[in-house]
């Protein structure tokens, strides 16, 4: 007989070690796809410090425009506590239908969008609703760490390209072709990248997408970054680039854009068809996003968007500092990211960051994240964020600095 069903019959006679058994967690097979955070022992021993700085954040530090957060207040005494419709608030809908129809010159409706508890949302239901065992998804490596445990839940198969720091982690096009085999499903592209900040080019998007048209691939395009963007640099977002949506899910949210990360409302725009199947699965798993903070995202949108560009010089001013101190530190190679908020220089090739990140943070009290949160062929890199003022990495980098000199590698 087998253990489980003598627990069942053995009941409240059962002798206590068998009891324990009985009440222990026994998770679906795939919660073995996500990963333990590398991150999680620096995270508890920064805690448990004084005088940490952060260089580790992935969110916005810079404050909330106003008339978002009134407009967010304004709903809750307006008494919009309820839920929205499951495709998101009509209001918003129309907001983003305008917004993305003038901004990338295309015609786009309301059947065109599903608004979900942020990316994150958005990226959980196109991914999980596609993969399947047999289907191979192209990731770069690195990645935002979550689309691989997404993907190999549902038996996916994730098949990396590296990007590399010599080409300023630059996706050539080329070789993502190359990777394209009988089983390849879709492309996950991701641009300005997390973690390496780099802005793909619009003949890097057109190229793939191109192919994958061609092919019956489907493109997956996370845009959270889509205005963190540098240098008067033109954005090529799937959106302009693509002549239909039928194989394009582009996904993006209010997080980044305009310091709203806690406020959790992104979207997904494709095909009326394919938003049509989300819409189902997304009432099937949040419902509806958060009810004021989608009247604060019809504020963000139609308000006034100096805030924004505003953001945009203060992150790039901090990307040229960044670029400047890395350049500065013994054993570090940087490179020039063109949008988002970090940057993720390299060590020499043999050196383990998460050692040295979590000696850094031990002796010098600058939290880092490894470079292996993101990918396979990155365990020597780590991402620093510039979501902190430049005075703060100023300070950081007056540790690192004189703390990197002594190492011998
Ligand atoms: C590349 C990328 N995609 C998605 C997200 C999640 O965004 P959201 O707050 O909209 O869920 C993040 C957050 O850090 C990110 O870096």
């Amino acid at each position: 007989m087998a253990d489980a069903e003598k627990l069942n019959q053995a009941g409240k006679s059962a002798p206590r070690k068998v009891k324990y058994r009985k009440t222990k967690a026994r998770w679906h097979p795939a919660m073995q796809a996500i990963p333990i955070p590398g991150i999680r022992r620096m995270v508890n021993m920064a805690a448990s410090m004084k005088d940490v700085i952060h260089l580790s954040i992935g969110q916005p530090d810079l404050p909330t425009p106003k008339h978002i957060i009134d407009a967010y207040v304004d709903a809750l005494h307006a008494g919009q506590t309820g839920y929205t419709m499951d495709a998101g608030l009509p209001e918003l809908l129309v907001a983003l239908r305008d917004y993305y129809s003038k901004r990338y010159d295309r015609k786009l409706t309301r059947d065109n969008i599903l608004i979900t508890s942020g990316a994150t949302e958005a990226m959980y239901l196109a991914l999980s609703a596609t993969a399947a065992p047999g289907r191979q998804f192209i990731v770069t490596d690195p990645s935002f760490l979550i689309y691989a445990p997404l993907i190999r839940m549902n038996g996916g198969e994730v098949k990396f390209i590296p990007t590399r720091i010599e080409n300023n982690h630059q996706l050539d096009p080329d070789e993502v072709i190359r990777a394209m085999g009988s089983r390849t499903f879709a492309v996950v592209l991701n641009s300005p990248n997390n973690p390496t900040g780099a802005v793909y080019p619009r003949s890097t998007i057109e190229t793939i997408l191109e192919e994958c048209a061609f092919r019956g691939i489907q493109v997956f395009s996370d845009e959270v970054y889509d205005h963190l963007i540098f240098d008067d640099q033109e954005y090529a977002s799937v959106l302009k680039c693509s002549v239909d949506l039928d194989n394009i899910m582009c996904i993006s949210s209010f997080s980044k854009t305009y310091s709203m990360a806690g406020l959790r409302v992104g979207w997904v725009i494709s095909s009326q068809a394919t938003i049509k199947s989300l819409r189902r699965y997304h009432m099937f798993t949040t419902s509806v996003a958060n009810t004021p903070s989608q009247f604060a995202g019809v504020a963000a949108l139609t308000g006034d968007q100096q805030p924004t560009r505003d953001m945009v010089k203060i992150y790039q001013e901090r990307r040229d500092k960044i670029v400047e101190l890395v350049n500065q530190t013994p054993h570090l190679t940087g490179y020039q990211p063109g949008g988002a908020f970090f940057t993720f220089p390299e060590l020499p090739p043999h050196v383990d960051g998460n050692d040295l990140a979590l000696r850094m943070l031990k002796e010098t009290g600058v939290c880092v994240v490894p470079g292996d949160a993101f990918g396979e062929t990155t365990t020597n890199a780590m991402r620093l964020s510039f979501a902190a003022p430049c005075e703060k990495l100023e300070e950081a980098f007056d540790r690192i600095i004189p703390w990197m000199a002594k190492q011998n590698f």
